[in-house]
């Protein structure tokens, strides 16, 4: 099995981007979540009021492990904000950015105001690396993007697969931003 690379972080913080540019890098193949579970019907029901799907995390597990034993290449790439659920990983990548900064990337995909707000909240209480963190352990790097580009981003996580840089779960604080 090559070594599999998981990309998480909050709705709309760029982990498609990232994981675009990151897969043409390393001659990776990408496992993306989103459309992993529209394709394939992994959910359970959908949530009306705030609207997103409620996923099988079983189902989903299995396919990806499905997928993952069809892949030769060296690298996989898991990406979506699930992704650090997966259990098995080499790599994780936790993909921040200052809530300023998200709300301008939200905006700018047509998210809703409602959706935005929530989404911001979250990643100033910085859930998926708290949740990355219980699973993965010191496998697991944070990224703030804020004001840097996705091909930036990309060097640095390569720089992490070499083991020439750490960013280890603790250093990005977007706390205040809730005040
Ligand atoms: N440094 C950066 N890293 C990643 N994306 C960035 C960066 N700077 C700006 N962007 C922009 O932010 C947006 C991120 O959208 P993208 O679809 O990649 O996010 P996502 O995390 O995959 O969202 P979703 O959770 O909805 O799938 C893109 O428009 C991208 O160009
Ligand atoms: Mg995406």
């Amino acid at each position: 099995m090559g070594s599999i690379i998981l990309i998480t972080g909050t709705p709309g913080v760029g982990k498609t981007t990232v994981s675009t540019l990151l897969a043409q890098r390393l001659n990776a193949r990408i496992i993306d979540i989103n459309k992993l579970v529209e394709e394939k019907h992994l959910y359970t029901g959908i949530d009306e009021v705030r609207k997103y799907k409620i996923v099988d995390l079983d189902a989903l597990f299995n396919e990806i492990d499905k997928k993952i034993d069809e892949i030769s290449n060296e690298f996989i790439i898991i990406e979506g904000h699930l992704s650090h659920l997966f259990e098995k990983s080499s790599i994780v990548i936790v993909l921040r950015a200052n809530p300023d900064v998200l709300k301008q990337r939200m905006k700018i995909k047509g998210w809703e105001e409602n959706k935005i707000r929530e989404n911001i909240e979250a990643e100033a209480i910085d859930i998926c690396s708290y949740e990355a963190y219980e699973i993965h352990g010191n496998r697991v790097n944070e990224i703030d993007t804020s004001s840097i580009k996705p091909e930036e981003v990309v060097d640095l996580i390569i720089d992490v697969i070499n083991g020439n840089k750490k960013f280890p779960v603790g250093k990005v604080d977007f706390l205040e931003y809730l005040k």
